[in-house]
């Protein structure tokens, strides 16, 4: 293994709770009520097709003009919100792990969907901590579709074989595999079932002994 690649949101930031929060208000104005349940489908997934899932649940039907309004909207709020993320807002765990694997030689990137990327690694620091970022405004296939992550094996110049994902959504572990890399799920394993490891999160677990547990495995 020579490179890890992070998604974003979930794992290394907890953002989840904010594009809740944005969404939570857009239902609001829009007449229902939207549950932490129903958040959890729009994990992983981009802007406009969790505002189709948003809709969904509401029963509500609009045209594409107003799908953009509505989404632009959302972000707005969204971005309001992580203007006041700082570095503590970094989940547990998450900055001795990449300091750790950065201190190991091994190549690390950033893959996320979001098109907020920049401004978040940007509020928590860590706007030059990665040698590749690839996010939503570089890539616009989403995953599960594997493009994001080839493209930052691509940059880092590693196999897809040679480098381990880290990722909190279904289908980010689907795209990782879909890529032929490794996948460290990071959340319940009964929800990651298709990770090839899963953890709490970086907090529970070294670089070094995720790279002892894929090589045992060969
Ligand atoms: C993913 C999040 O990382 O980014 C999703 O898990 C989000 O919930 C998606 O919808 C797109 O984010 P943004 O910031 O471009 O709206
Ligand atoms: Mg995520």
């Amino acid at each position: 293994m020579k490179a890890f690649i992070f998604d974003l949101d979930g794992v290394i930031v907890d953002t989840a709770r904010l594009h809740y929060q944005a969404w939570r208000e857009l239902a609001k104005e829009l007449g229902f009520d939207f549950t932490p349940e129903d958040n959890e489908r729009l994990k992983g997934v981009s802007r406009m097709r969790s505002l189709e899932i948003l809709l969904e649940i509401g029963g509500i039907q609009v045209d594409e003009q107003e799908k953009h309004r509505l989404a632009e909207k959302k972000n707005n709020r969204y971005r309001q919100l992580i203007m006041k993320l700082t570095p503590d807002d970094m989940l547990p765990g998450a900055k001795e792990f990449l300091e750790q694997s950065r201190a190991m030689g091994l190549k690390l990137a950033l893959a996320s969907a979001s098109k907020n990327t920049p401004l978040i690694l940007e509020r928590i620091g860590l706007e030059d901590f990665f040698d590749s970022v690839v996010d939503g405004n570089r890539v616009s296939k989403a995953k599960p579709d594997p493009a994001i992550f080839l493209t930052a094996a691509d940059d880092l110049q590693v196999l897809p074989q040679q480098a381990v994902v880290f990722e909190d959504a279904v289908a980010g572990v689907q795209a990782a595999h879909s890529a032929g890399m490794k996948a460290v799920g990071i959340g319940k394993p009964d929800v990651l079932k298709q990770a090839d490891l899963v953890v709490g999160g970086l907090n529970e677990i070294m670089p070094q002994q995720v790279i002892e547990f894929f090589k045992q495995k060969h």
